[in-house]
């Protein structure tokens, strides 16, 4: 399944399908077998790239719509 992208209502970016995750400096994150990943968006996570729902206590707001 090619890589699909879904920007979550007021949280992380959720990232479904075969892709990879590159630092910088061109070094993966393993996330072989994973069914999906969750990309902060809010900039508060202990855990970057990685959403670990800190989006709700700092009451993150980006409803991020299509148009
Ligand atoms: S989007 Fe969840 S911690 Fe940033």
């Amino acid at each position: 399944m090619p890589a699909k992208l879904t920007v979550n209502a007021n949280g992380p970016l959720k990232v479904e399908g075969e892709f990879e995750l590159l630092d910088a400096t061109g070094k993966a994150w393993d996330v072989a077998g994973k069914p999906a990943v969750f990309i902060c968006r809010c900039g508060r996570t202990q855990k970057s790239p990685f959403c670990d729902g800190s989006h709700r206590t700092a009451g993150f707001v980006s409803p991020s719509v299509a148009d």
